[in-house]
């Protein structure tokens, strides 16, 4: 069926529903308390949303349940049509709101930087990304169609897809930390050793966990748990936004799939890209700079 064109909003494409919604996404006031996580599309919002729900709801995951993910931690720019918008539902959540975006850096509202909000920004490996984001585009429908995979490969590189490019993204996402409260993890970190990054956020954001608090949250935010729990893997979503017979939306859950999808020559020209792309680029930081300037 017919599928929106994306729409590029300050040189950066996105979903069409989500463009026409900017005006009043890029007006949006923040409170100090908010918490954002951001990330390029596809690299571990979902994980790390569950998992500082569970630090904010006290480790008790029946909490957790009250309410669909996607209420529970409301995405920012978030419109499709006959549904409520993320600042709609933002109005509505007590604070310390937890706010999911996807937003390049340069396109965040600066109230967020004002306010002096934390943010928390999730890194994946981009080959790992532009496989996750190519069944994504077939499963959600608010995406144009993806084409065949050499095709959405060659978009993704070229920064073609919804956010743009993923050099970018996490270029700017990774520089903006040496200066704000920017707290840089990894998915692969993430996978390897769960309990030590889940012990970073808690410094980060200042929170220590009940007795049992961290094999909770771990056990909550595990990919088996999570897949099957349809308060978090968004099939309460209308098919029109996400078609789960298509793809589900917590698909593998595994660092290096993209070995399953690329050739040989697709590697090394990805490879090749990224040496060109990310000269230079050392990493994201270690240590977050909770202080501007620090
Ligand atoms: P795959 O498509 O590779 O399975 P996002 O939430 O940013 O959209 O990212 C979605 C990706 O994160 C999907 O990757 C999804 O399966 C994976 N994911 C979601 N929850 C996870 C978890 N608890 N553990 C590991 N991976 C998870």
């Amino acid at each position: 069926g017919e599928r929106p064109a994306l729409v590029p909003v300050q040189g950066i494409p996105l979903i069409r529903y989500f463009a026409e919604n900017w005006p009043l996404v890029e007006d949006f006031q923040a409170r100090p308390d908010d918490v954002v996580i951001c990330t390029y599309p596809k690299s571990g919002t979902t994980w790390l949303s569950e998992m500082l729900d569970m630090i904010y709801q006290d480790c008790d995951a029946q909490r957790c349940q009250r309410a669909p993910l996607h209420l529970r931690v409301p995405f920012l720019e978030f419109a499709v049509p006959d549904a409520p918008t993320g600042l709609e539902t933002l109005s509505q959540a007590p604070p310390p709101r937890l706010i999911k975006t996807h937003l390049p850096v340069e396109l965040l509202p600066s109230s967020f930087w004002r306010q002096g909000c934390k943010v928390l920004y999730v890194s994946r490996d981009p080959r790992d990304v532009a496989v996750s984001y190519y069944h994504f585009y077939r499963m959600a429908p608010v995406h144009p169609h993806p084409g065949p995979w050499p095709h959405f490969l060659e978009e993704f590189l070229d920064g073609k897809v919804s956010y743009g490019s993923w050099f970018t993204h996490v270029k700017g996402w990774w520089a903006k930390a040496a200066t704000h409260p920017v707290l840089c993890l990894r998915y692969e970190d993430m996978k390897e050793a769960p309990s030590q990054q889940l012990n970073r956020v808690l410094t980060f954001l200042g929170r220590t966990l009940p007795p049992g608090g961290a094999t909770a949250i771990l056990a909550a935010t595990s990919f088996t748990t999570m897949k099957a729990n349809p308060k978090v893997n968004y099939t309460a979503l209308p098919r029109t936004v996400m078609d789960h017979a298509v793809s589900p939306f917590l698909r593998k859950g595994e660092v290096g799939d993209w070995m399953n999808l690329f050739t040989v020559a697709q590697a090394e020209a990805f490879d090749a890209r990224y040496q060109e792309l990310m000269a230079g680029v050392e990493g994201p930081p270690i240590h977050p700079s909770p202080t501007p300037g620090a």
